[in-house]
């Protein structure tokens, strides 16, 4: 089977359960401790052994292009203050591997940025990392779906069990145990957000798909679904009808940043484990505990 060696990270939407500030600063650009969000995702698909990331961006998403630049006013300063292995370590965090940019000139749905990818993507497998998810875990997720993709030649969708009351938000699978494992699934469709009584499983999408070029085709005639958006999701339901998919409940801990809550709660995360703070984050987030 094929290795997959590309990964589309969409990052064009307009983060409006963000608002005020992602008028003025994307969501991907949020800061975990001391990088942004998207510095973790385009980590996380080259630990994964993808060489090529393309992200889609958009209008007033220029601060994403950027980051992945040099800046030479800094190097000047830096060196200058004899802090070269900081310069070193800045140019090894936005030089890995080939990153490319395309924008998407409408917003009009994550399937929509997707079809922004197809020349990029060619015949190719390829990962999608959604840009407002990120997972904190042992093995890179990509990684984790991309050995799935390889023992089955299928795409793969990231599943992890939620609440029925999450289930709402999310896409429920109609997903069968594939025997002899413990975490992979045979997918036959999928339903979008939900009302009680109509989802399939308890199992959801969150934040990472493996997918193969076909996709494209169905995307092409995939009218607008909710909020009046070509979804991602209603083209992936159409492909797991016709050829079945393989749903792999990930390992590691995930979080929206899309949400407040989820940015919160990532910073928190990321701060007690941060090798330079971590420790006494931890104390100072301890203590103020004491008097909530
Ligand atoms: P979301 O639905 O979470 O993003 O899409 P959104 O539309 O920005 O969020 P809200 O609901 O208004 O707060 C998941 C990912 O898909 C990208 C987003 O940037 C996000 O990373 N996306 C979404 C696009 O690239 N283009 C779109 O038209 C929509």
């Amino acid at each position: 089977m094929q290795a997959v060696k590309k990964a589309v990270i969409p990052a064009a939407g307009l983060g409006t359960r963000m608002l005020p500030i992602s008028r003025c600063v994307p969501k991907e650009m949020f800061p975990i401790v001391d990088r942004p969000a998207i510095s973790y995702l385009v980590n996380e698909a080259i630990d994964s052994g993808m060489t090529e990331v393309l992200i889609i961006t958009g209008r007033e998403k220029d601060a994403i292009e950027d980051y992945f630049d040099y800046s030479p006013e800094y190097d000047q300063a830096l060196t200058a203050k004899g802090r070269e292995l900081e310069v070193e370590l800045i140019h090894g965090e936005i030089s890995r591997g080939n990153i490319f940019f395309t924008r998407q000139k409408e917003k009009r749905g994550l399937g929509h940025a997707l079809m922004c990818a197809r020349s990029f993507v060619g015949n190719d497998p390829f990962a999608v990392l959604y840009g407002d998810d990120m997972v904190f875990s042992e093995t890179p997720v990509c990684k984790q779906l991309a050995d799935v993709y390889e023992k089955y030649g299928k795409p793969v969708v990231g599943l992890k069990t939620v609440t029925k009351e999450q289930l709402r938000k999310f896409c429920s699978m109609k997903a069968e145990p594939i025997e002899g494992t413990a975490n992979e699934y045979t997918v036959t469709d999928m339903i979008e957000k939900p009302a009680p009584g109509k989802e399939y499983t308890d199992l959801a999408i969150l934040g990472r798909v493996l997918l193969t070029p076909e996709i494209f085709d169905i995307l092409e005639t995939t009218a607008p679904g909710a909020g009046g958006e070509i979804q991602l999701t209603d083209a992936m339901a159409e492909y797991a009808r016709r050829y079945g998919m393989v749903g792999l409940e990930f390992e590691g801990k995930r979080f929206d940043l899309g949400s407040k809550l989820g940015f919160l709660e990532a910073n928190l995360y990321a701060g007690t484990k941060h090798p330079e703070v971590g420790e006494k984050f931890t104390e100072i987030l301890k203590e103020f505990a004491k008097g909530l």
